[in-house]
C-alpha cells in the first residue's frame, strides 16, 4: 500500500469507534456456545472449503461487474439488440454475489484486531457503498432512468477498484487470512524435542525442533506434536486448552484434532500442520509428516 495511504487510515479513528460495537454486535451472533451459529460461521469462513470462503465468492461481483460496465459502453456506442438487458443482468448476478461476500465478508472480519480491523472495515465500507450504488442503479434502470443508472454502475466501478485494492492489501500486505505456517518447516528428521516426562498428561506444552515452535501434547500417554504457531493469525497454541483430543487455540477459538492437526473450528479454514512423533530413552522426537 502507499506510505501516504496507510498513514491517513492510522488517522481515522471512526474506524474504530464504528468497528467496536460492529464487532460486538457479530460476536453476539456468533455466540461460541450455539452448535448450529458456529456451524453457519464454519460454512462462511469456509472451514469446508479448506480456504477462505471470501476471496472466492468475491470474484462473482468483480467479474459480473466488469461485464456489466463492458456491456454499458458497448450499448452507449452500438445499436446491437440485447446490450442492455445483458449488462441489467450481469449487474443483478454481481449484486447476489454481493451479498454473498458481505455475508463471507463480515464473519471474517469479526476476529481480526489493530490494522487488519481498520483496513478490513474500511474495505468492507467500500464494498457497501459500490453495492448501494449498484442496487440504485437497478432501480433505476427497472424504472427506466437508463442513463442516471449507467451513470451509477460508472461510479460505483470505480468505487469497486478501490475497494478490491483495499481488500487485496489486507491480504498481502497486511497478512490476515493467509496460513501464518507458511514458511515454517520442521525438521525432516526425526529430532528431539524434550523429555516425555515434561509433557503433562491433558496438557499441552511448547517446544522446538529445527527452529520451529512445537506444540507438545499428551492424551491417555500418548505424546502427540503440531506446529505450535496458529495457522490462522499466528497465536502460541501452547497457550490455548485440551478436551480430549481438541486443541482450542486462545486467540480466536479455533480448534483442531491434535492426532493429526485437523482443523474442527474456525475461524481457521486450514489444517495445522502435525508431526510424527517417537519417544527415544524417554525424549521426545518429532518429524515433519510427509504429503
Ligand atoms: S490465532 Fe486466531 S484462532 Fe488461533
Amino acid at each position: 500500500m502507499f506510505p501516504v495511504l496507510r498513514e491517513f487510515i492510522k488517522t481515522q479513528s471512526w474506524l474504530d469507534t464504528l468497528g467496536d460495537p460492529l464487532q460486538k454486535l457479530l460476536m453476539g451472533f456468533f455466540p461460541q456456545d450455539d452448535p448450529t451459529r458456529k456451524q453457519l460461521q464454519n460454512f462462511l469462513n469456509g472451514v469446508w472449503l479448506g480456504h477462505p470462503l471470501h476471496p472466492m465468492v468475491t470474484d462473482v461481483p468483480v467479474g459480473a461487474w466488469t461485464s456489466t460496465f463492458v456491456l454499458d459502453v458497448a450499448a452507449s456506442v452500438t445499436d446491437t439488440d440485447g446490450l442492455e438487458t445483458a449488462a441489467d443482468l450481469t449487474l443483478l448476478v454481481g449484486l447476489l454475489g454481493a451479498y454473498s461476500s458481505a455475508a463471507s465478508g463480515l464473519t471474517d472480519w469479526m476476529d481480526t484486531y489493530g490494522e487488519e480491523r481498520q483496513l478490513g472495515l474500511l474495505h468492507g465500507v467500500t464494498m457497501l457503498t459500490t453495492t448501494a450504488l449498484y442496487s440504485l442503479s437497478l432501480l433505476a434502470r427497472l424504472s427506466g432512468a437508463r442513463s442516471t443508472g449507467v451513470n451509477l454502475a460508472h461510479l460505483g466501478y470505480l468505487l469497486l477498484a478501490g475497494g478490491a485494492y483495499l481488500g487485496g492489501d489486507e491480504v498481502y500486505d497486511v497478512g490476515y487470512g493467509v496460513n501464518h505456517t507458511a514458511f515454517q518447516h520442521g525438521p525432516g528428521k526425526f529430532t528431539a524435542v524434550m523429555a516425555e516426562a515434561e509433557v503433562p498428561d491433558g496438557g499441552l506444552t511448547k517446544g522446538e525442533a529445527g527452529g520451529v515452535p512445537v506444540l507438545l501434547a499428551k492424551v491417555d500417554g500418548r505424546v502427540y506434536a503440531l506446529d505450535d504457531t496458529c495457522v490462522h493469525a499466528g497465536c502460541s497454541l501452547a497457550g490455548g486448552s485440551l478436551s480430549g483430543t481438541v486443541v482450542t487455540c486462545p486467540c480466536h477459538g479455533s480448534q483442531y484434532d491434535v492426532r493429526d492437526g485437523r482443523v474442527l473450528n474456525g475461524p481457521a479454514t486450514m489444517n495445522e500442520p502435525s508431526y510424527e512423533v517417537k519417544i527415544v530413552e524417554g525424549v521426545v522426537e518429532v518429524k515433519q509428516r510427509s504429503g
